[in-house]
């Protein structure tokens, strides 16, 4: 059993049941008391993809015995407990109904108030997550009363979240208050690295399959066309990426040609746009940012999300960051980047400090809710 952090920081559990996996944590201001997932990726594997259906069958039958390991592993029992946080959108409507449900029934068991968290904040602020150290500096554990930190903290920061639903650039002018610099216009980054190693059979999810293979590959083999140069703004696009991919794995295949070396060159090559894409957008971004000098600007860029695992993807991002003395800042540990219950709890430790507490029958999915209204749109629950 796991000694409880000492703070007077409220003891959250937190659910997530937004895409395809099942996730339950206990959490103590940003400290991780506890942090359960259980993945569907074997569930989805023959489809490709995340098969809706299936993820909320999964999720029901997951669900219950996900929370009592969360609660177990945290040596923690309800009456500990202080509120409990759900994920309420965006994602798969049907996953985050289980999700929402499941919290309603507790919250009213149990009778205790309800958060409802945004997914992207919380992969956002995934990088304020804490391991829960034996002994913390000066024996505090960091920063979570939401005044001191926005206070102390040197806002605005770049957020960037590159995920399997999402790629978004956001700026944190403080905890709660984002603006969206930029997305993408129809694939995410992670769906079109999914979408495309499913082309060459990488399985689901491609990404980290993706990842390893380019390792060994050559990644200026094949050529793909630097997508929206001419655009003047931050958004992004991946989907001419994965048809101009379809049609060489086509032409390949019809030469016969798809041998183990040439998908792991082209696995390399198709992860290296992906990432320039980005990281194009990005430079973009801060030279029109730091030439308009009306804001401060950024000293640190977070980032979140499944590819946010990704070694090269970070790398990367640090070459083009340096210039303009920005720090990236990425979770304590690689599972915060996935979907995981942890970050809920973040974002929830820092809201029930104001009182965002939800009508508990009033609860309601909302599978494209928009992180610019994370926290303002609380007056209808
Ligand atoms: O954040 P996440 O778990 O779920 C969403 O909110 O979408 O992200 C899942 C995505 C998938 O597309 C998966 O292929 C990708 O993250 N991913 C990776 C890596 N690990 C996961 N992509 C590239 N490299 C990785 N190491
Ligand atoms: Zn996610």
């Amino acid at each position: 059993m796991k000694k409880k952090v000492k703070s007077s920081a409220p003891l959250i559990l937190s659910i997530d049941t937004s895409c395809d996996e099942t996730s339950a944590a206990v959490t103590s201001g940003r400290v991780v008391l506890a942090n359960v997932v259980a993945s569907q990726a074997e569930i989805h594997r023959p489809y490709g993809g995340v098969f809706p259906d299936l993820a909320k069958r999964a999720h029901q039958d997951n669900i219950k015995p996900v929370i009592q390991t969360t609660l177990k592993r945290a040596g923690l029992e309800w009456d500990q407990i202080g509120a409990i946080a759900v994920t309420v959108g965006p994602g798969l409507a049907p996953a985050l109904e289980i999700g929402i449900n499941y919290v309603q029934k507790l919250a009213k068991n149990y009778q205790k108030p309800v958060i409802p968290v945004n997914h992207i904040e919380a992969h956002l602020l995934s990088v304020l997550a804490s391991r829960n150290k034996k002994k913390f500096k000066n024996n505090k554990p960091p920063t979570w009363q939401l005044d001191q930190f926005n206070q102390q903290y040197s806002f605005p920061v770049l957020g960037l979240v590159v995920s399997g639903g999402h790629t978004e650039f956001v700026q944190i002018n403080q905890i709660g208050q984002y603006q969206i610099l930029g997305q993408t216009i129809d694939d995410a980054a992670g769906e079109a690295l999914d979408k495309v190693g499913r082309m060459v059979n990488l399985g689901y999810p491609a990404g980290p399959v993706i990842e390893k293979l380019a390792k060994q590959g050559n990644s200026d083999r094949f050529d793909f066309p630097l997508p929206m140069t001419t655009k003047k703004n931050y958004n992004l696009s991946y989907s001419g990426l994965k048809t101009a991919a379809l049609r060489k794995v086509r032409k390949l295949e019809a030469e016969n040609k798809l041998d183990q070396q040439t998908i792991k060159d082209f696995a390399a090559s198709f992860q290296q746009i992906v990432f320039k894409h980005l990281n194009y957008k990005l430079e973009k971004l801060l030279i029109a940012y730091q030439k308009k000098q009306k804001l401060e600007f950024f000293q640190e860029l977070w980032l979140g999300g499944g590819v946010a695992a990704n070694i090269n993807l970070r790398s990367s991002l640090r070459k083009t960051l340096r210039a303009f003395k920005i720090d990236l800042k990425t979770p304590f540990e690689k599972r915060l980047c996935g979907d995981n219950a942890a970050m809920i709890g973040v974002v929830a430790s820092f809201k029930y400090q104001q009182k965002l507490f939800a009508a508990t029958k009033k609860i309601n999915r909302r599978p494209n809710w928009s992180v610019e209204s994370a926290w303002s749109d609380e007056t209808t629950w």
